[in-house]
């Protein structure tokens, strides 16, 4: 079965695991996904209706141009990706300027580019909220024109807002379809994964997320999480009253692209 893929390289993306999460998930009016990421789960299915929201503003900012792709913003986000656009120097100008530009669109089509030239794709900000990621030296970053293109026409039925889960889980109503996948929680005390958006994620959030898929199950609204399977996320989402199921994945989960280790992945199902 061949999958639509995201346009966007994004860390803890789910694409591989689409077969396993489309098979647990229940027919409904609208999909809800408070956590969207990359979007590779949402254009792998098939509702009516799309509620997806991040806390990312860059990234919600980017779907809202490329769901309108109003001026060809398509091809606006093409033309920064020139051979002359691939080295430091260029990448550092536009990464300062992406951090200092009030104009949504032209810092939409950088967000884009930095994704696809910064190291690894990965989405790293400091704590003034400006994106960090050093220049990742590609010979020839790749403009996911096919793929933006299939996101603008899945997104004609989506609706995407700016909001933490909290308040994603607020407008959650009977007729929903609700997948969770919240920034994972840490295999071990050390190993605390910091690279999406400022802010964190810590274990109050993994709990608060749990309730609200128990509160939401009680209500009769279906609701899927996923994470690493740890002792403490099983733990977690038994005591919510879910029933759990693990699998083995391959992935990156060190920033160095060659250790790429065997990691368990955890369904929770509410
Ligand atoms: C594991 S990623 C989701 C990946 C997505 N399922 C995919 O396949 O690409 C987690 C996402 O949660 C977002 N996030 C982090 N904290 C959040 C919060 N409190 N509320 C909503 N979204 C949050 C991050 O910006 C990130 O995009």
């Amino acid at each position: 079965m061949s999958f639509t893929k995201p346009f966007l390289k994004w860390p803890g993306g789910k694409f591989r695991l689409l077969h396993r999460i489309n098979e647990k998930l229940d027919p409904g009016k609208r999909f809800v996904e408070p956590f969207v990421g990359s979007g590779a789960v949402f254009l792998n299915t098939d509702y009516k209706k799309y509620l997806l929201a991040d806390t990312n503003p860059d990234l919600i900012n980017l779907y809202l141009h490329v769901q309108k792709n109003e001026k060809s913003f398509i091809d606006y986000c093409q033309s920064f990706f020139t051979p002359e656009s691939n080295n430091e120097e260029r990448y550092y100008q536009y990464r300062t300027q992406f951090n200092s530009s009030k104009n949504i669109r032209l810092k939409s089509a950088l967000f884009l580019y930095l994704n696809r030239h910064c190291y690894n794709g990965l989405c790293r900000y400091n704590s003034k909220h400006e994106f960090n990621t050093p220049f990742g030296r590609y010979k020839k970053p790749y403009f996911p024109k096919k793929e933006i293109e299939n996101f603008h026409t899945a997104s004609q039925s989506a609706t995407f807002i700016h909001a933490s889960f909290v308040e994603t889980m607020k407008q959650i109503k009977r007729g929903d379809v609700v997948y969770c996948d919240p920034p994972y929680a840490p295999l071990s005390k050390t190993a605390y994964f910091t690279d999406y958006f400022a802010g964190g994620f810590g274990w109050e959030e993994q709990i608060e997320l749990a309730e609200w898929a128990a509160k939401l199950s009680k209500k009769g609204i279906p609701v899927l999480i996923s994470n690493h399977n740890t002792d403490n996320t099983r733990a977690l989402y038994k005591k919510a009253g879910a029933t759990t199921e693990k699998f083995l994945v391959r992935r990156t989960i060190s920033c160095k692209t060659n250790q790429r280790n065997k990691v368990e992945e955890l369904l929770a199902v509410f």
